[in-house]
């Protein structure tokens, strides 16, 4: 290795890892990121070079750093593009302006994205499902991953490494100087795997239980963001078919927020009745949960209860943030319902009972409803409710 302030770290007999280390993002397109997150970057050495995505721009530097550590940038022959979106394709522009030589090996798809993101003028070869290139030597074989994460994204495969690029797919939000999962504690890397796929890969999922059998034969799983999988393969393609196929387990989330606490009140009272049938209950107030932890905890939950309070004739805004966020990620399966409270109208109870019909929700019962403050019939009733909707719960989720 030549001396460099960022070093690569050899992941196979042929392959670096040289990508950057983001460790103070937060917010990934709505999505609260933690931990931080990484870029991965990988650089391929056989006869020719070969670098495997690229990172988010402001880390150009970072990751050419940690390629001069294995050879010097210029001599960079293909340049991969697995995924268009600017945090694997960022420093693209700028690595094919260090050298212009570079073929751009993408899918026909890819180079219209990033053609429509840059002006780009490099020799291109375009490849699609079971397109298999020479890169020296060395055999990478395509197989087009459309909508994991976007309509262009790919795996590929090289051959003997046994190392499976899998851009998105397979990839965590977390900064970490370990490069490989078996170097951190195993709970973390599925909490936040959960979180990746809940958050990034759930609309995605009737696809994604498509493509998995791709990374069967993997010896290594090199994704774009986290931790390399060297061990622990069929652990994680088990919970991605858990998660793609929503195998849900006896667990209610109750996702609320509240103006003068009556909201919380009935949450509080719902949430009793839904345990002491042996529901898990998950009760989060938005605003102090985030929208993307309430997604991660309804990955494996069976039951939604969204409850708000009426604010000028509409549901509170982080109930109406968290039903959008819900639109687009799709969670399937969900039986649930709304509740909250009101002054003078009660309009929130069908508002809510909408979005939830959208995201084909199987409804229990009408909205309850409560007139400003939730007095003792009240709340016995939230409580009779939580026993509702967890007898719902115990008749689909077989024990
Ligand atoms: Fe990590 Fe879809 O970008």
């Amino acid at each position: 290795m030549n001396p460099s302030h960022f070093q690569a770290v050899k992941v196979s007999d042929r392959v670096f890892w040289v990508g950057a280390i983001d460790w103070n993002l937060r917010d990934f397109h709505g999505y609260l990121t933690s931990r931080g997150t990484t870029y991965n970057a990988y650089l391929i050495v056989t006869d020719k070079i070969t670098l495997v995505d690229t990172v988010k721009r402001p880390f150009l530097d970072e990751m050419l750093a940690r390629v001069r550590s294995v050879v010097d940038p210029s001599r960079i022959d293909y340049v991969v593009s697995h995924h268009a979106e600017l945090d694997h394709s960022g420093s693209l522009p700028d690595v094919l302006r260090l050298v212009p030589k570079a073929k751009v090996i993408t899918s026909k798809a890819g180079w219209t994205t990033l053609g429509a993101h840059f002006d780009l003028e490099a020799p291109v070869e375009l490849v699609g499902t079971g397109s298999a290139v020479d890169v020296g030597g060395a055999s990478l074989t395509f197989h087009e991953t459309r909508m994991i994460h976007w309509p262009e994204s790919m795996f590929s495969m090289l051959d003997g490494d046994g190392v499976l690029f899998s851009q998105d797919g397979f990839g965590m939000h977390l900064a970490s100087h370990e490069r490989f999962n078996d170097q951190l504690p195993a709970e973390l890397l599925r909490y936040e795997a959960a979180k990746y796929f809940a958050n990034i890969l759930m609309p995605m999922s009737d696809l994604l239980a498509r493509h998995l059998g791709k990374a069967r034969d993997a010896r290594i799983i090199a994704p774009d963001h986290g931790p390399i999988w060297r061990s622990g393969i069929d652990g994680l393609l088990t919970d991605y078919e858990t998660w793609a196929t929503r195998r849900a387990r006896r667990k209610l989330v109750i996702a609320y927020d509240t103006m003068w606490q009556s909201t919380a009140a009935m949450a509080r009272a719902i949430a009793e009745g839904a345990a002491d049938l042996g529901v898990e209950v998950v009760p989060m107030r938005l605003g102090t949960a985030h929208r993307s932890d309430v997604v991660t905890e309804l990955l494996d939950a069976a039951g939604l209860l969204i409850g708000t309070p009426n604010l000028n004739g509409q549901m509170y805004p982080t109930v109406a943030d968290l039903l959008t966020y819900l639109k687009g990620l799709k969670p399937r399966g969900l039986v649930g319902g709304a509740f909250g409270s009101y002054g003078w109208s009660p309009a929130v109870g069908p508002q809510v009972v909408a979005a939830l019909q959208e995201l084909k929700v199987d409804l229990v019962g009408e909205p309850l409803l409560t007139k400003f403050v939730p007095r003792n019939d009240s709340l016995i009733a939230c409580r009779a409710y939580g026993e509702q909707v967890a007898r719902k719960i115990l008749e689909v989720v077989p024990g």
